[in-house]
Order: structure tokens, then C-alpha cells, then sequence
């Protein structure tokens, strides 16, 4: 099995690049068969989604805009639990229909805070996107419409996800090993 050092820790691949693309397709589809007649607005949630960002966008064929809002909860592998938003909305969503592109809910408290946030500006709609759910990990009661993939309760990096801010440009997931 291929593994990764990064800093002090090993990881293992867990997703193959072939099974995130299938998914994320496969989300994509969703998307642009519920949304048809729709010009959503997408916003994608800083660091983590770029890379899911980037591969959804390239799926949907429907016409849309795409933003981003920058949020931090994380240092090193714990959620510090206190949510800091580093760059916020810099767009209009009133009366539009919303979908928010996150790389992972774990606790949820992410995806809480920025849905009570979203909601102050009154958009028409709002729907979660999210590449990965860990459900063992949910502490808040969360309506998660799209979903690439679910995993268990691990630490993972790559496509997007770091470990202290190193490991986001790979092609596959890894898991800690432990
Ligand atoms: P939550 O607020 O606990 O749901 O945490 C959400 C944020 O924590 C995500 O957007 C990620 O940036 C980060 N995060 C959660 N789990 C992991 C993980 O396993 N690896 C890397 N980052 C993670
Ligand atoms: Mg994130």
C-alpha cells in the first residue's frame, strides 16, 4: 500500500484519485438535474475545497458563479472548536439559491456556522456539498443534500486536506496510520 510521511506522522492511501472523480461526477450530476433552470451560486469554503471545487465546477453545466469564503477550526489534527473567518462573503445571495462546497464535516460546527451566517442574508436557498461526511463524527443536527463520499471516523490528508498545512496537493486520500 503507498504510503506518506508528513512531519511526524504516516498515512496510507484510502481513496484513489479514480473513486473521488467517479463520486464526484456522480455529485455533479445530482447538482445539475435538481438545479436545471437554476443559476446557483457556489461557495466554496477555503482551503480544503479547492481541489473539489475545481474538479465539481468542471462537471456542472448549468449556468453559475462561483465564490469563496475562508474559515479556520483546525490546528493540527484537533478542531480547536472556535470557528475564525479569514476572508468573507464578497457577493450578493439574496433571493438566489445557494450551494456551499466544503471539503469535510466532521463535527459539523463548520458547516453550522456558516449556514447561521448564510441564513442573515436571506438567499432563496441554501444546500451543503460536501466531499466527505464523517458521520461517527456529527455533534449537530445537519441536513447534508450532497455528499461525495462517507468515511469513518480517521484523520485523512490529500486532495485538498492538510496536516498542519502541508499535504493538500496530492491526487488520492490518505489515512493516518496508526
Ligand atoms: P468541523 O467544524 O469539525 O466539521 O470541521 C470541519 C473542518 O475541519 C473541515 O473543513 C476541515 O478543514 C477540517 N477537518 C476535519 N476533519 C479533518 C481531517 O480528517 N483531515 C483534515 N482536516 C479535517
Ligand atoms: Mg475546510
Amino acid at each position: 500500500m503507498e504510503t506518506i510521511t508528513i512531519k511526524d506522522k504516516n498515512f496510507a492511501v484510502s481513496i484513489p484519485e479514480k473513486e473521488i472523480l467517479r463520486q464526484v461526477a456522480r455529485v455533479a450530476a445530482e447538482i445539475n438535474r435538481d438545479y436545471e433552470g437554476e443559476t446557483p451560486v457556489f461557495l466554496a469554503v477555503l482551503n480544503g475545497a479547492f481541489l473539489f471545487a475545481a474538479d465539481l465546477l468542471r462537471e456542472i453545466k448549468l449556468p453559475c458563479e462561483i465564490h469563496f469564503v475562508k474559515l479556520t477550526s483546525y490546528q493540527g489534527l484537533h478542531s480547536t472548536g472556535t470557528i475564525k473567518e479569514v476572508i468573507g462573503l464578497a457577493t450578493d445571495i439574496t433571493n438566489r439559491p445557494v450551494i456551499i462546497i466544503e471539503d469535510i464535516v466532521d463535527s459539523g460546527m463548520t458547516m453550522a456556522h456558516i449556514l447561521n451566517t448564510l441564513r442573515t442574508h436571506n438567499p432563496k436557498s441554501i444546500d451543503i456539498c460536501t466531499l466527505l461526511l464523517k458521520p461517527g463524527a456529527l455533534k449537530v443536527q445537519l441536513d447534508i443534500r450532497y455528499c461525495a463520499l462517507e468515511i469513518p471516523n480517521d484523520f485523512i490528508v490529500g486532495y485538498g486536506l492538510d496536516y498542519d498545512g502541508l499535504g493538500r496537493n496530492t491526487r488520492d486520500i490518505y489515512t493516518l496510520c496508526n
